[in-house]
């Protein structure tokens, strides 16, 4: 087999076998086949797309190209849930205790990862003592006795995933959708799960700017995860604004906490009972995303989900104090008020400009190596939708510094006020797994 007559093949609209796919995954990893080829083949497939049995082998390449995680030691049928990223997408905090709480495992592996703010283990962190090392045998003990854990990502899943998306990055060849699919569902698999709920946002904030590409995104994931064997359900969620109201570290860890308490902010909790009522149907659970949401209402009401969460905190080493006293969390030196400048009704969010004042008061990374202060951030007053008087806060900066007049204008830059404004729908659809298979 050579490589340019496999760019060749794709160039010219057809369609590569599971053996060339394989053959061209493995000679990438090892070294054998070289970037420019393997940029030639992207930039082919960006022109021509894959079908989806294309994208389910590619997908496969991927995850053999490294480990693949053993979960089989955990009791029950163990439900992932991905979301493609957003600003202040505090779900995972809520969503992994509120499942646990109904005795569905949730056996998180996750990245720390450059963004806005920290990943969910940055997060965590915050609270006094709380860790993530711990070896396999640990993490699957924990999750046996407590239904829920959290570790770093082990540093050999998916190789050819890392290597192809740093040549997609700089070769103009990211936002392809069958690369995409795979790229997301190859860590998925790799990971050990049996079954997988995506939370694809769009929006302003979001990966995916409009619904169609969120559409077709999502379609072609859960395509992948039928056709290898986990039962995937995406569901198309809105980042034209930020979730609830915190974008920063410790911020969030206090307003999960306050979801739990069922005093949150209500866009965080519809979507974590969505999210979290698709991976109950697909834990066995439900037979009906209704039956299933109020199943997990009853938790959040009776409190179990909130204990739940102090469980997994002590479980890991964190001071489950924090959970009833949020002042035990890392709080900022100063806080300083956004006043709007002029009276009117929150028209439009650019919502990655809110991500990025945040990132830019250090609460997320901008390289690996980037240290971030989990204090810092920002707290959102006004959503899309709200009135507001001239003078008034549309949000409070959380910072360790004097001087943030340029913070200050970038959030009233990002917080666009008009006359007249819809509240956007949360939930734009459920792509909902084949059920016949
Ligand atoms: N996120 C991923 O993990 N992979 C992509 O290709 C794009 C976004
Ligand atoms: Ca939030």
């Amino acid at each position: 087999m050579r490589m340019v007559d496999l760019i060749k093949k794709k160039r010219d609209g057809g369609e590569l076998s599971a053996e060339e796919i394989g053959f061209i995954i493995e000679g990438y990893t090892k070294g054998e086949i070289p970037d420019y080829q393997v940029s030639a083949l992207a930039m082919a497939i960006y022109f021509r797309g894959m079908t989806e049995r294309e994208r389910a082998d590619l997908t496969m390449a991927m995850v053999r190209s490294g480990e693949q995680v053993d979960l089989s030691a955990i009791e029950g049928i163990k439900v992932d849930k991905h979301s493609t990223g957003g600003v202040g997408d505090t779900t995972t905090l809520v969503l992994a205790p509120l499942v646990a709480a109904l005795d569905i495992p949730v056996a998180k592996m996750s990245g720390r990862g450059l963004g806005h703010t920290g990943g969910t283990i940055d997060k965590l962190e915050s609270i006094p003592g709380f860790t993530v090392e711990y070896t396999k045998e640990e993490f699957i003990d924990k999750v046996n006795r407590h239904k829920i854990a959290i570790i770093g990502q082990t540093a050999d899943l998916t190789p050819a995933d890392k290597k192809l998306y740093a040549l997609r990055d700089v070769t103009a060849t990211v936002d392809s959708i069958p690369l995409i699919a795979s790229s997301v569902m190859s860590k998925k698999i790799a990971g050990g799960s049996d079954a997988i709920v995506l939370d694809v946002k769009t929006g302003s904030g979001a990966f995916m700017k409009t619904l169609e590409d969120a559409r077709a995104l999502a379609e072609a994931m859960v395509s992948i995860g039928n056709r290898l064997g986990r039962r995937t359900t995406a569901v198309i969620s809105d980042m034209s604004q930020p979730l609830g109201h915190a974008v920063g570290n410790a911020l969030e860890v206090r307003e999960a906490i306050e979801t739990l308490r069922g005093e949150g902010p209500k866009d965080l909790e519809e979507l974590c009972l969505t999210l979290g009522g698709q991976m109950v149907m697909l834990a066995g659970k439900a037979g009906s995303a209704e039956e299933a949401e109020e199943k997990l209402r009853e938790v959040l009401r009776s409190g179990k989900a909130l204990e739940k969460f102090r469980e997994w905190i002590a479980s890991q080493g964190g001071d489950p104090k924090a959970v009833d006293d949020p002042d035990r969390l890392p709080r900022a030196a100063h806080q300083i008020p956004v006043p709007a400048k002029e009276k009117g009704v929150v028209a439009e969010i650019v919502t990655d400009q809110i991500g990025i004042a945040a990132m830019m008061l250090g609460a997320g990374r901008t390289t690996k190596e980037s240290e971030i202060d989990l204090s810092v951030g920002l707290v959102l007053h006004k959503k899309i939708g709200d009135p507001v008087e001239k003078g008034e806060p549309l949000a409070t900066i959380h910072a360790n510094r004097e001087n943030v007049d340029e913070i200050v204008e970038k959030i009233r830059d990002g917080i666009r006020i008009g006359n007249r404004a819809e509240k956007p729908a949360l939930i734009h659809d459920v792509v909902i797994t084949d059920p016949s298979e």
